[in-house]
C-alpha cells in the first residue's frame, strides 16, 4: 500500500489542472465522497497492525500533499482571471473620498459659543499646564482646601507650583489680570483631574467657563443670562438654581434644567426627578476681584462653569463617557460629515 501512495504522490505533484473546473475535477478525485482518498481510508481498515503506522503517515502526507495543492492552483487561477480581466479603465469615476465628522465635543463646544456670542461674550484661552496661583490661590482656594490634594489634580514632577489645571476657572484669572472691565468672555478649555476612568468620570475633559464683570451685575443678571442659554441649547424654558459651594463666588449655585418625565429615558437620567444638573455659578467672590486689582466696590460680576461631555452626553444621550475618547469611526460617523 506504501508504494500505491507514493505512486499517487508522484501523480498529484505531475498533475496541471489550470481553469477553475479542472481544479475542481482534481480536488473531487482525490479529495471528494467517492475520491482516492476515501478509497483509501477503507483498504487502510485492512492495512496488519505492525504496518498502521507508516501507511497512516504516508496517507497523511498525501492528503496535506493534495490540500496544499489545490490551494496553490486555486490563488493561480485568481491571479490569471485579474490579469486577463477587463482593462482598468482611467476614466471611471472614483467612489469619492470619505468625509471625516466634527467630534461631538467640537460641535457641542462650538454650539455654546455661538450661544454666548450672540449676546457679547467673546472667546479667550489660557494654558492648559498652570501655576498654583491661576487655579487655586487666586480663586480663594482656602490653602487646605480638598481640590488641592494629590488625589484630584496632576502636578508636574519636581515643580510644586506647576500642574494641569483642574478648571477653566484658571482663565478667569488671567483674564481679569489682562483687562478691565467690562468683561464679557466664554473660555473653552481642556481641563484634567486624578480620577479613576469610568462611564462616568475621565482624567482628561472639556469645560467652558464664563465670565461677566462691570458695573451693577446682579444675580438677577445670571440668571436670566444662563435662562437664555438653557432655551438656546435644550430648548427648555424652566430652570432652577440650587445653592452651592465654590470658593471663588459668593453665593454659588448649581443649575438643573426641567427636562421633563415623558420617556423611560427621561426618568433614567434624571434619577425620577424631571430635573438635570447641568453647571455650576455664581457671583464672582469680592476676594477674587480684589486679587485681580478690581475694585469690588465698584464693580461686580457672575460666573458660570459647565463640563462639555456631560452637555453632549444629554445633547445626543450618549450613555458613556468614555465614548468621546476612544476616536471609533462608528462612533463619530454618527454625528454627520463637516460642516
Ligand atoms: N470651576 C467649577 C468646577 O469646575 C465650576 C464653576 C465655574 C463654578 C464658575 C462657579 C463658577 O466645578
Amino acid at each position: 500500500m506504501i508504494d500505491k501512495i507514493d505512486q499517487l504522490l508522484k501523480q498529484v505533484e505531475a498533475a496541471t489542472p489550470v481553469t477553475e473546473e479542472e481544479i475542481e475535477q482534481f480536488r473531487i478525485e482525490y479529495l471528494g465522497r467517492k475520491g482516492i482518498l476515501k478509497a483509501l481510508a477503507g483498504e487502510f481498515k485492512e492495512v496488519p497492525g505492525e504496518q498502521k503506522r507508516d501507511v497512516g503517515q504516508a496517507l497523511n502526507a498525501l492528503k496535506q500533499k493534495v490540500t496544499a495543492k489545490v490551494e496553490e492552483l486555486k490563488a493561480g487561477a485568481q491571479r490569471n482571471a485579474l490579469a486577463s480581466g477587463p482593462a482598468l479603465d482611467l476614466t471611471r469615476p472614483h467612489g469619492g473620498i470619505p468625509l471625516g465628522a466634527r467630534h461631538p465635543i467640537s460641535v457641542v463646544r462650538r454650539e455654546i459659543i455661538e450661544i454666548f456670542n450672540r449676546i457679547g461674550f467673546t472667546v479667550a484661552e489660557g494654558p492648559e499646564v498652570e501655576d498654583d496661583w491661576h487655579v487655586f490661590s487666586g480663586l480663594n482656594f482656602p490653602p487646605e482646601h480638598p481640590a488641592r490634594d494629590m488625589q484630584d489634580t496632576f502636578f508636574v514632577e519636581g515643580d510644586n507650583d506647576l500642574l494641569l489645571r483642574t478648571h477653566t476657572s484658571s482663565v478667569q484669572v488671567r483674564e481679569m489680570n489682562k483687562r478691565r472691565p467690562p468683561i464679557r468672555i466664554v473660555m473653552p478649555g481642556r481641563v484634567f483631574r486624578n480620577e479613576a476612568v469610568s462611564a462616568r468620570s475621565h482624567c482628561a475633559f472639556h469645560q467652558i467657563e464664563g465670565l461677566y464683570i462691570d458695573k451693577e451685575v446682579s444675580f438677577a443678571d445670571l440668571k436670566q443670562t444662563l435662562l437664555y442659554f438653557a432655551r438656546e441649547f435644550f430648548g427648555k424654558a424652566k430652570i432652577r438654581l440650587r445653592p452651592s459651594y465654590f470658593p471663588f463666588t459668593e453665593p454659588s449655585a448649581e443649575m438643573d434644567v426641567y427636562w421633563g418625565l415623558e420617556t423611560e429615558t427621561d426618568y433614567r437620567i434624571t434619577k425620577g426627578t424631571g430635573w438635570l444638573e447641568v453647571l455650576g455659578c455664581g457671583m464672582v467672590d469680592p476676594n477674587v476681584l480684589q486679587s485681580s486689582d478690581i475694585d469690588p466696590a465698584v464693580y461686580s460680576g457672575f460666573a458660570f462653569g459647565m463640563g462639555i461631555e456631560r452637555i453632549a452626553m444629554l445633547r445626543y444621550q450618549i450613555g458613556d463617557l468614555r465614548m468621546f475618547f476612544e476616536n471609533d469611526v462608528r462612533f463619530l460617523d454618527q454625528f454627520g460629515p463637516v460642516s
